[in-house]
């Protein structure tokens, strides 16, 4: 007689940023240990976790409709937990309860680790929602897709209190993980095949253990088997001469940056509490681009921020004209709850902050394919992530400037290094073809 073992399953949806991606991970890590195994049907989930993003109002209301959508499941699986995590978690707590009723469990990014108690523990709901200091000692297990890329968390929270952010709120002050315990996972990540981390933190230029941050990119370009390191988010304050001398020197750290510039007004910058003016930021470009040749630049712009003008808008589009980034994510302002920008009046309308980041994204566009246009008929090293979600007869990979190329897929595999030709550019990827006997 065959006795089939019957493993209890998790799902988890995850909403945000590269962060989020990340701690989903670790949850995945922490209910593996505790005999879960993964489903990507939340129908047939013994659990199912919503970890969650509240940087922006239209996140955190995306996320209330998709839970509101799941109740019915729960009314035909009595046993299914329900799970809400992330930065929504951490700041509403047992609020959440209010809003849903069918929600079991709530907890923070601090308290992932408590995640497999809070499952044995029967006593119906459950919150974890406080401050710990800890986490950044604690290493989980982490339960990553095979294919080449990992991320690795090097600290946590943030110290910065930008005046619109309401991270420093989510995720705590800022700690460091020791660098030793970073270099070995890292260390085991190449023994399992991965060749490219992303190092994350909210400000990885302000990391701090034994090592700063620079030191930490030495030592883990030292390690065998990676191949390509790279890091976000950098604070442009915090960007150090010796930061771009490891940039330069160190052949596995990638020629991309991304510096979140937020806007090219001096005055709002000094609203935002960035610390930085843009010609400060103009400087620090400069250097980067003399030192580390073939640099790819991107940033993050907020438009609209409360009393932003039509002369500060022309600023962020006179920056954008000038440093010519490779790419922007831009953003309406949203007023966040907590938050010190959210007690200023705001008479900036609704419609002209979509008139405002219109115009940025459509010169941003022409910017970017202007750029792409320029690598058209080059050869770039890639690293093959799969199959294209659009199409499955191509792979897709990157640059190490970061940039999505897509190629028709002959014999290639996650995880390959192989050399590519461009043929032609888009906006937002690039096409090409493998080049014969260049796989390496
Ligand atoms: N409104 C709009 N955008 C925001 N960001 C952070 N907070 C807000 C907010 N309240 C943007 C910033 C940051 C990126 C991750 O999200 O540009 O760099
Ligand atoms: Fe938010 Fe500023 Fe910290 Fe980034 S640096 S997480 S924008 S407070």
């Amino acid at each position: 007689m065959v006795f089939l073992k019957m493993f209890r399953r998790f799902y988890i949806e995850t909403f945000g940023c590269q962060m989020n991606v990340h701690d989903s991970e670790k949850m995945a890590g922490v209910l593996s240990g505790e005999g879960y195994r993964p489903t990507d049907d939340p129908k047939e989930a013994d659990i199912i976790i919503y970890n969650t993003c509240s940087i922006r109002e239209k996140a955190e209301q995306k996320f209330f409709s998709e839970l509101g959508r799941i109740k019915p499941l729960k009314r035909k699986r009595p046993h299914l937990k329900i799970a809400v995590a992330g930065c929504i978690a951490q700041q509403k707590g047992k609020a959440v309860f209010a809003r849903a009723p069918h929600v079991d469990l709530v907890f923070g990014p601090q308290n992932i680790h408590l995640l497999g108690g809070l499952l044995r523990n029967d006593r119906g709901r459950a919150v974890a929602n406080e401050d710990n200091p800890f986490i950044a000692e604690s290493d989980l297990p982490v339960l990553r897709k095979p294919g080449g890329r990992a991320w690795v968390s090097i600290m946590y929270g943030c110290n910065n209190y930008c005046s619109y952010c309401i991270v420093p709120f989510t995720r705590g002050r800022e700690r460091s993980r020791p660098s030793g315990s970073v270099a070995q996972e890292i260390a085991g990540l190449a023994v399992q095949g991965f060749k490219e981390v992303t190092l994350l933190g909210q400000n990885v230029n302000s990391y701090r253990s034994d090592l700063d941050f620079p030191g930490l990119l030495r030592a883990i370009n030292a390690i065998d088997g990676i191949e390509r390191v790279r890091f976000v988010t950098s604070h442009p304050r915090d960007l150090s001469e010796d930061l771009i001398s490891a940039m330069s020197g160190l052949e596995k750290v990638c020629e991309h940056l991304h510096l979140p510039l937020q806007s090219g007004s001096d005055k709002v910058l000094k609203q935002m509490n960035r610390g930085y003016s843009l010609d400060e930021y103009r400087r620090k470009v400069d250097a980067l681009r003399e030192r580390v040749s073939g640099l790819s630049l991107t940033t993050d712009i907020i438009t609209g921020f409360p009393g932003e003008t039509d002369r500060d808008h022309r600023s962020t589009i006179e920056a954008l004209e000038e440093i010519r980034y490779d790419g922007i994510f831009a953003f309406k302002y949203s007023p966040r709850p907590g938050t010190s920008a959210a007690l200023i009046a705001d008479p900036v309308h609704d419609t002209s902050k979509t008139e405002r980041i219109e115009e940025i994204l459509a010169l941003q566009d022409a910017i970017t394919l202007g750029i792409n246009r320029g690598l058209e008929n080059t050869v770039q090293e890639i690293l093959v992530e799969g199959p294209s979600e659009t199409d499955a007869s191509m792979a897709t990979g990157r640059t190490r400037t970061n940039k999505v190329v897509n190629f028709p897929a002959v014999s290639v595999r996650p995880g390959d290094t192989v050399q590519v030709r461009i043929t032609s550019a888009r906006k937002h990827s690039l096409i090409g073809r493998l080049c014969e006997g260049l796989h390496t």
